[in-house]
Order: structure tokens, then C-alpha cells, then sequence
């Protein structure tokens, strides 16, 4: 098993590596019908896409999104979807360095140990570039649950955290961290630039909401909501981290603290608070499902890090080229992809076992 597919009923497979001649993703499962273009997808990409700001890498890649099959006069056909986008960026002597000796934190060691050879080029399949097609194929996804709005945000770089007083949606993508506090937006500024300009890097949390998912998608048991989400979230390069409404806080409430109460509402019920997250029993109920991914600081930066060659000998590494000094920030587009793709996924499941 190698592990590049993911979706039950909405399935998608991701292939291609960082320096390669192109990425992309097949999703198979999709229903017949939908209007879908490549315009539907690219404003996603467009958010993903690296070299916009200070903040982020500065490899240039336009990523565009080209779809070569599963879509006829505008509209999906119920066949598999490939999606593919070209690498023009590639800038491979970069990774000299890396070939010979492994960078704490990152895949290399891990890939040499299980596969014993790898593409070191800008990480290979490792690489984040590999969330461009997550990115691609979760656009195919929103189309499919048009009634969910997913809506993702940083909450906190380098351990400095937003004040969720205030909060404003308009904020989010009107500054580069995605940031809804303009305040805080700020005050990343130097925090972000303090760590590209010392070489280092700092780590950041995502925050996710999804509203309009219905009461009812989801599973018992060994494919909660909350697990698929979980795994979804999981898989993102870099994320080591994950929580659903309150998380880990909620081991520190009492019981009547952290229920949900409820009052009869207009067609179901009302609830006055959100400690679940939005899930009970792995079942939506019908509230925003809400969660927190984080992600650690990344591991290729230029301050030198002891380490072992692929021989075995003793070593230091400082590593060159083009790299996030902070990933979370291109992971909210990553983050917003998965939950989609698991949404459509569920919406899917749920309509074959209860109609
Ligand atoms: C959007 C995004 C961009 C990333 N960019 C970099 C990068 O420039 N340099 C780097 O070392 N890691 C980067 N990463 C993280 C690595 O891909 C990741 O740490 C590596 O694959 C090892 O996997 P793991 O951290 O999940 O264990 C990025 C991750 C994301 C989500």
C-alpha cells in the first residue's frame, strides 16, 4: 500500500514531487452534473501559491490548473477528474547539501529508512508541494457541497495569539497571514521577519470553521467526523496537531461547563454554546463544526543543525534555498482543502445510507 489516495465515496489521489515536471490530483466519485472550470479552482490555488509575500517562500510558481478530464461542455461527468499543474520554479542545486546529510525535522532521514533512496530535489513527494493538488481537488469538493461555507484563519504564530475580540472576517485576506486581528497582522510582521532574517523559523495555529454542514453527515464510531477530520488534518506536511471545539481545553472544564445546552429552536434545536466543535457521537449536529490545526516551524532553515550524513558520519546542516520561514500561513488554503474534501465525502456517504 503506498498511500496517496484518500475519500471513501469522494476519493482523491495526489501525484507528483517538488521538482518534477508537473503535480496534480485525480478525484474519482464525483457526481454527474456539476458545473466546474477551471475558474472554480484557481482562486483556491491562488491563495496556496508561494512567493506573494515577504513572509512566505520565494519560489515563483503561477500554478496554474489545468483540467484534463472529467469535466464535458462545463459540467463534471461522473468519470474521474485530473487535475494538473505544471512546476516551473524548480531550482534543484539548492539541495546539494541535502542529498548528502539529513535535515532534523524533515522526511529525509524517514523516506532513506523506509525506501532506501529518495528524490532529495526540493524534498520530493515530501515536499509541500504536493498540497497544490490537495488544493486543486478540494475546489472540486466545495462545488459538490455548495451549502457549506469553510472558512480558515492563523490564530497564533510563534506562540502570539490573536484576540478574538477582535475579530473581523474582512481582515483575513487583507493582510498575508490570513490573520483576522489587524492588530496582531502586525505584530507578526516582525516576528516572521525576525526569524527569516536570524535563519530560523517559527511554528503557527490554524483555525477552521465550517458552517452550514447538516445535522446528521458523519458516522458512529470507526469513521467519526471528527476522526476523518482529524486524519484529513493529520496528513498536511507539518501539522502535529489537532483539536475539535475546544480540544484540550475541554479536559479542564467540568461537566456542566462544557455541555452544550439547548433550547427549542426553528426546526431543530437551538444551541447556546459550542464546546463539541460542531460534533457528537462522530455525527454533526447541525452547529459550526469547529477546529484548531497546528503546525510546527519549519524544519529547512539556515541556521546549522547537528546531523548525520547517509553514511552514518557526524555533521552539521545549514539549509540553503527558498523556504517558509513560517508554513502554517500556506497551510490555511491547505487546511480548508482537506475539510472540504472530507465534507463532500461525508455529504456523499450520508445521502447513500439515508437518502
Ligand atoms: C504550505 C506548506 C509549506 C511548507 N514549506 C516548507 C518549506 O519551505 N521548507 C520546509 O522545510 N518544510 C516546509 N513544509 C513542511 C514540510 O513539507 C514537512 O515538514 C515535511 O514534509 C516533513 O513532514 P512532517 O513535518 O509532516 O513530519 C511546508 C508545509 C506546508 C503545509
Amino acid at each position: 500500500m503506498s498511500f496517496n489516495s484518500f475519500g471513501r465515496l469522494f476519493r482523491f489521489t495526489t501525484w507528483g514531487e517538488s521538482h518534477g515536471p508537473a503535480l496534480g490530483a485525480v478525484v474519482d466519485g464525483c457526481p454527474p452534473g456539476i458545473a466546474l472550470s477551471e475558474e472554480d479552482i484557481q482562486p483556491w490555488l491562488d491563495k496556496r501559491r508561494p512567493g506573494t509575500s515577504r513572509f512566505t517562500t520565494q519560489r515563483r510558481e503561477p500554478d496554474q490548473v489545468r483540467i484534463l478530464s472529467g469535466v464535458f461542455e462545463g459540467r463534471t461527468t461522473g468519470t474521474p477528474i485530473s487535475l494538473m499543474i505544471e512546476n516551473v520554479d524548480q531550482r534543484s542545486k539548492d539541495y546539494g547539501n541535502v542529498a548528502l546529510a539529513y535535515r532534523p525535522g524533515h522526511a529525509d532521514y524517514a523516506y532513506d529508512a523506509k525506501y532506501g533512496f529518495r528524490d532529495y530535489r526540493g524534498g520530493g513527494r515530501s515536499s509541500a508541494r504536493e498540497t497544490a493538488a490537495r488544493v486543486a481537488a478540494g475546489a472540486v469538493a466545495r462545488v459538490v457541497i455548495p451549502e457549506v461555507r469553510i472558512r480558515a484563519w492563523v490564530e497564533s504564530i510563534g506562540g502570539d495569539r490573536i484576540d478574538y475580540e477582535a475579530f473581523d472576517d474582512a481582515q483575513i485576506d487583507a493582510n498575508p497571514f490570513f490573520c483576522p486581528d489587524a492588530a496582531a497582522a502586525e505584530r507578526w510582521e516582525a516576528i516572521v521577519d525576525g526569524a527569516r532574517k536570524s535563519g530560523s523559523s517559527v511554528g503557527a495555529v490554524v483555525a477552521c470553521e465550517a458552517t452550514g454542514v447538516p445535522a446528521g453527515w458523519g458516522a458512529p464510531l470507526y469513521a467519526k467526523l471528527d476522526s476523518e477530520l482529524a486524519s484529513a488534518c493529520m496528513s498536511i506536511n507539518a501539522v502535529k496537531g489537532f483539536e475539535i471545539g475546544d480540544g484540550f481545553a475541554a479536559a479542564a472544564l467540568t461537566g456542566e461547563q462544557n455541555a452544550d445546552p439547548m433550547r427549542a429552536g426553528n426546526g431543530g434545536p437551538r444551541f447556546l454554546a459550542n464546546h463539541a466543535g460542531g460534533i457528537a457521537g462522530g455525527i454533526a449536529t447541525g452547529q459550526p463544526v469547529t477546529m484548531r490545526v497546528a503546525f510546527k516551524p519549519t524544519s529547512s532553515i539556515l541556521t546549522p543543525v547537528d546531523t548525520i550524513t547517509r553514511t552514518g558520519e557526524e555533521t552539521q546542516i545549514a539549509t540553503k534555498g527558498r523556504h517558509d520561514p513560517c508554513v502554517g500561513i500556506r497551510g490555511v488554503p491547505v487546511v480548508e482543502a482537506m475539510v472540504a474534501l472530507v465534507l463532500a465525502d461525508q455529504a456523499l456517504l450520508h445521502r447513500g445510507q439515508c437518502g
